[in-house]
């Protein structure tokens, strides 16, 4: 080969393996943005549960009675909101504006799950919280996030290894009834 079609042949294969790369940090970017969906209003967990220091539980309240968790009523984000812009609303941030509208409509705000297991397997939060398994152990450090992002895989591996170094039981029937 003249040193001219190899410098050609090193030039397609550049083109090529950039693209790759490409294509993969693509990949990842939207398997990020997947997992970290836009809410109807910026709701910030590093606010509140960070910086305001309120606990996890008393938003979401069900986590150690029932196998959901729950996510707060728009009555208990207005309880706090409506009172802390009292008389002069239109001073209120923007995103607090939308929280109050979705009040006075009555309507619930339509938030966007994050974590989702299908329907095929049994999960509880109920359990794990009496087990107590932390909240962040499964949903990293939620208190630091403004936008809720998924950090575990939800896979049948991730179940079972931390079944296995909990001895916490492995039989089918427990997460497939
Ligand atoms: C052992 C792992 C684990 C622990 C510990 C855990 N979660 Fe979860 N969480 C999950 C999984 C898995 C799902 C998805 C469940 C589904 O789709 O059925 C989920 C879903 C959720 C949801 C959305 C659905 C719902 O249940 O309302 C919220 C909110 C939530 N978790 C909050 C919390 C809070 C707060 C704590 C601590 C009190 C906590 N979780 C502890 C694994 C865990
Ligand atoms: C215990 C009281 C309390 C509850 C309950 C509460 N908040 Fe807040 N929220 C605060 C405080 C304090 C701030 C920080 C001061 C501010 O920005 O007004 C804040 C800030 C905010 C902001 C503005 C963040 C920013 O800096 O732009 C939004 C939006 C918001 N909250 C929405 C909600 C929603 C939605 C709920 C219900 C899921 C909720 N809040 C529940 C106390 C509360
Ligand atoms: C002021 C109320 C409030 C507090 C306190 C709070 N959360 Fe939330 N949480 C919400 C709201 C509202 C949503 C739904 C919007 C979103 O995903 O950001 C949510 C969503 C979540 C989700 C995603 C649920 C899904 O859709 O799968 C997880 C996980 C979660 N919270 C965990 C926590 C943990 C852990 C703490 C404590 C460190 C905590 N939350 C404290 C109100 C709260
Ligand atoms: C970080 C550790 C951890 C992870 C991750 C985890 N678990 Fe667990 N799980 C436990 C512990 C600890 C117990 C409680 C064992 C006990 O109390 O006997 C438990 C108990 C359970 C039980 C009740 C078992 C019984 O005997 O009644 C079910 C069902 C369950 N887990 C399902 C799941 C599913 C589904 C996932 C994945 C989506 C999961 N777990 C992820 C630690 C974990
Ligand atoms: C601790 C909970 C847990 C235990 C125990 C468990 N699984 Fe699973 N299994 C899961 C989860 C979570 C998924 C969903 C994984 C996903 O969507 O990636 C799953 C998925 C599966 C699937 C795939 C279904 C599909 O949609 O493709 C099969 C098959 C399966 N499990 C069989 C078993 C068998 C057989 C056992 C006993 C040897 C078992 N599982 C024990 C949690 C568990």
């Amino acid at each position: 080969m003249t040193p001219h079609a190899t410098g050609l042949l090193h030039d397609a294969w550049c083109v090529v393996f950039c693209c790759v790369v490409a294509l993969a940090a693509l990949g990842c970017d939207q398997r990020l943005a997947e997992n970290t969906p836009v809410q109807p209003i910026a709701f910030s967990h590093k606010v509140h549960a960070g910086e305001n220091g309120l606990d996890c539980q008393f938003c979401h309240a069900y986590a150690r009675r029932s196998p959901v968790a729950g996510i707060p009523s728009l009555q208990r984000c207005a309880g706090c909101h409506r009172p802390l812009v009292a008389s002069k609303r239109e001073a209120a941030k923007p995103e607090v504006q939308k929280l109050l509208d979705f009040s006075d409509k009555k309507e619930p705000i339509p938030w966007v799950r994050v974590y989702d297991l299908p329907d095929h397997v049994y999960f509880s939060h109920r359990t794990h919280v009496h087990a107590e398994v932390r909240c962040q152990t499964c949903h990293g450090a939620v208190e630091t996030m403004d936008q809720v992002s998924q950090v575990a895989p939800l896979t049948m591996g991730w179940c079972v290894n931390c079944h296995r170094e909990r001895n916490a039981s492995q039989d089918c029937l427990v997460c497939h009834r």
